[in-house]
């Protein structure tokens, strides 16, 4: 699959076929995900494969106060969970909110799902010390994510990144018997797609790119 066609094409995928995914298809997958880049090239990334009933069935309920929160504030017109603005909605409200089913169907039918860690111990968290939350440790294991999702798509898979267990990373760690200073970082769904989005929304680079200053004219097609 040419690289520029797999960037456009690797949608988020949601809903899968019954097709089961093989252990030799994970290790391919893998195989390629593991040339991503990572800071100090430390590759503190580790996956927990999961297909167990039981095991989903576990995380499920500490999926759902995270999803709940999501949705209302989606509802009320504001960023979910954002860190700069203190949420408009009240905790009632997110407690007595739907989550509606698309959200929830990776979970539960995916035949299979990766569990993706990052080792702390490895990580260069050159913003740590600064008044925001940090971005840089997350860049030495969303390479990795992402290619696993395009290596998905080079073969006729799909998935999703999820992060919906973060809040509940402790408990998280505890079912899948997670050490202490590995992060949860995403749960990927991974299977075959039953629809195939081929046109992705997305903003123009005029939207996001400027010539020598932020506020700069913006870099313009060719
Ligand atoms: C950091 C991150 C977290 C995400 N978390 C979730 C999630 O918890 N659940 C979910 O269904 N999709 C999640 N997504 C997927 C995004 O919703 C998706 O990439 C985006 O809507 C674009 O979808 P498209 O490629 O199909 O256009 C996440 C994506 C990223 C990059």
């Amino acid at each position: 699959m040419e690289l520029y066609e797999a960037f456009r094409g690797t949608f988020a995928a949601r809903h899968f076929t019954d097709e089961p995914v093989s252990d030799a298809q994970l290790y391919r997958l893998l195989d390629a995900a593991r040339f991503a880049p990572s800071g100090g090239n430390r590759q503190g990334w580790r996956v927990v494969i999961v297909r167990e009933a039981a095991t989903r069935a576990a995380l499920e309920p500490l999926m759902l106060p995270t999803m709940q929160r999501y949705v209302a504030e989606q509802r009320a017109g504001v960023s979910p969970w954002n860190p700069l603005a203190p949420s408009p909605v009240s905790e009632a409200t997110c407690a007595a909110t739907e989550v509606p089913e698309a959200l929830l169907a990776p979970l539960r039918t995916a035949p299979v799902l990766l569990f993706v860690f990052l080792d702390l111990g490895k990580v260069a968290a050159m913003d740590q010390h600064l008044d925001r939350i940090g971005v840089i440790s997350g860049a030495s294991l969303y390479p990795f994510a992402w290619n696993i999702l395009l290596a998905a798509h080079a073969e006729g898979l799909g998935g999703t990144l999820t992060t919906f267990l973060a809040p509940e990373e402790g408990k998280v760690k505890a079912h899948l018997g997670v050490p202490e200073d590995y992060a949860f970082a995403a749960m990927i769904p991974l299977g075959v797609p039953s629809k195939r989005l081929t046109k992705l929304s997305r903003k123009p680079v005029e939207d996001f790119a400027t010539l020598e200053r932020f506020a700069g004219p913006p870099l313009g097609a060719p």
